[in-house]
């Protein structure tokens, strides 16, 4: 394993090494965050007996891990224990339903439950001894029958949760009910079925407020909520807003999904099996999602891990009531350092301009853009169009007559290397069009790397308000939020001229067009305290 360490992250969460893959169980209790997450301990690759570990932490920034939750032992999960959720019952009891892997490689789901609830850590975990609980209904291939949701509770009292899977090429929710959490009874139809997708992964389904940027338990049910259904399929967690009718037991979208870039998405770059818990102390939703490498294998063996947790985002309904909003947790604010701040800069065609002062290949950026020049837009049809094919093709260094503009991050001096996140915006039929870019075509000068370019349009009226971009900047990984959380964009960046002390950060324009960055903030990070053994006592 390589001594030289370039790409590890300061403040996403990462084990010490091996492999890591989806989100599992995130909760609040007894004053602690819990964040279990799929891991193989026997290698930087996907393994045969991928076990949960776990780590803690008392503001979702700083984390301690602990020794693995739940591995594979009994029959039921001997060849792994794949992903699941946690679901806490009445009296502050929290469950675990997880799919085992069992001796047949059948796809099962199984319960854990802590041994000693006044452990706040809740460090150990037994397995129920009549698992599995659920075993793949007659039809179900029985490799296509996982991820088990957050359990909710009707208005009749009763459990529901839904298990990932699929059928002719039509993902789906299969839906459980359950009287005491223990023995479990299919419902006569999925909660939902989509026209074509492939196999639905990490399912997650969950209410949001109407009228309000707080979040709800995911047991409510009332008019002032909407529901919101994510399945993973297609390498991306595709949403879609809709209606729950707890007498049919269905979910009525507003729109199906269809795998292509007329979905909404948590994220339009790197972002899988992410998984959201209610944090009823802060009441807000948060969202975490696996970002993986696109490094080579070989690479990821020689780094000697592989995976990194997104920044968890606070997550809720935007006012238009079309799409949801996301943003990084306001504890993430707490690890940052000194400080940069422009006001009214104007940004003339052809502009490169370096933003010194803060570390660059570890920073929080926030800045709002000016068009004054609106009435030049190129127009664009958007029918038909993907963003993120037009984003690859239309890269940073065109130009058209708004934007590219925007930040080159992970720079190196010259600019030979460089991950340009950008605008364009474009006049349509009957609106501005704003489009967010994220610009790997230049991002490392190494070729085994995946440097496929992201896009995705941002839902904003420049008439109405600023084009806003904040970035999370971590050696390896560019976070992006478009528009105040309106659109996300994750990318993975490996440089090779831009090591640590020589990364730069600029601006940029490449329109034809000025633009004015009427605001801009950045910071430098400071690193995380992801500890590699527990080293904390419960500070009581
Ligand atoms: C999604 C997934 C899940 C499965 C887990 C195994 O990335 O394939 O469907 O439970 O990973 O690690």
């Amino acid at each position: 394993v390589s001594e030289n360490q370039p790409y590890r992250t300061a403040f996403h969460f990462q084990p010490p090494q091996n492999w890591l893959n989806d989100p599992n169980g995130p909760m609040y209790y007894g004053g602690v965050y819990h964040l279990f997450y799929q891991y193989n301990p026997y290698g930087a690759v996907f393994g045969n007996r991928m076990i949960w570990a776990h780590s803690i932490s008392y503001d979702l920034i700083n984390w301690i891990h602990l020794n693995h939750a739940i591995e594979p032992t009994e029959p039921f999960d001997i060849n792994s224990c794949w992903s699941g959720s946690v679901t806490i019952l009445p009296g502050n009891r929290p469950v675990i339903l997880y799919t085992g892997v069992d001796a047949n490689n059948y796809q099962v789901q199984n319960l854990a439950t802590p041994k000693n609830l006044s452990d706040p850590f809740l460090r150990e975990w037994v397995k129920f001894s009549k698992n599995p609980i659920m075993t793949p209904p007659n039809g179900i291939k029985v490799n296509e029958f996982r991820d088990p949701t957050t359990a909710w509770r009707g208005l009749d009292g009763k459990w529901r949760v839904i298990i990932g899977s699929e059928l002719n090429n039509h993902g789906m929710a299969i839906l459980y009910q359950s009287e005491d959490f223990v023995s479990w009874t299919k419902y006569q139809h999925p909660l939902y079925i989509s026209e074509e997708t492939g196999m639905w992964e990490c399912p997650d389904f969950y209410p949001v407020s109407i009228n309000s940027t707080n979040g709800v338990d995911t047991s409510v049910q009332n008019p002032s909520v909407k529901h919101v259904m994510k399945a993973s399929f297609n390498s991306h967690d595709y949403y879609t807003l809709g209606n729950y009718d707890s007498q049919m037991e269905r979910f009525i979208s507003e729109s199906d999904f269809t795998g292509t870039s007329l979905d909404l998405r948590y994220d339009y770059g790197k972002f899988y099996a992410s998984k959201t818990f209610f944090d009823n102390v802060k009441n807000r939703r948060i969202l975490w999602g696996w970002v993986n490498e696109s490094d080579s294998t070989e690479d990821d063996i020689e780094k000697g891990w592989s995976g990194l947790q997104s920044i968890p985002r606070r997550v809720w309904l935007d006012k238009s009531g079309k799409q949801l909003l996301q943003w990084p947790v306001e504890e993430i604010e707490t690890l940052r350092d000194s400080q940069v701040s422009i006001h009214g800069k104007k940004l003339s065609s052809g502009a490169v301009f370096e933003l010194s002062g803060i570390t660059a290949a570890q920073a929080d950026v926030e800045v709002f853009f000016e068009v004054p020049e609106l009435e030049e837009a190129e127009f664009m049809d958007p029918t038909g169009v993907d963003p993120q094919l037009f984003c690859g093709k239309e890269n940073a260094s065109g130009n058209g007559r708004l934007g590219p503009f925007g930040l080159l991050t992970l720079a190196s001096k010259d600019l030979t290397e460089q991950t340009a996140i950008f605008f364009r915006v474009f006049r349509g039929p009957r609106r501005y069009i704003v489009l967010l870019c994220s610009d790997q075509s230049r991002s490392s000068l190494r070729e085994e790397v995946d440097k496929t370019t992201f896009g995705s349009f941002v839902d904003i009226d420049p008439r109405l308000e600023k084009i806003s971009l904040r970035s999370l900047i971590d050696h390896s990984i560019v976070e992006s939020y478009g528009g105040e959380g309106r659109t996300c964009i994750t990318t993975r960046v490996y440089p090779m001229l831009a090591s640590d002390e020589g990364m730069h950060l600029y601006l940029f324009n490449n329109g034809s067009s000025s633009v004015v960055i009427s605001r801009l903030d950045a910071w430098s990070m400071k690193r995380a305290k992801i500890n590699g053994k527990e080293s904390l006592r419960y500070r009581a």
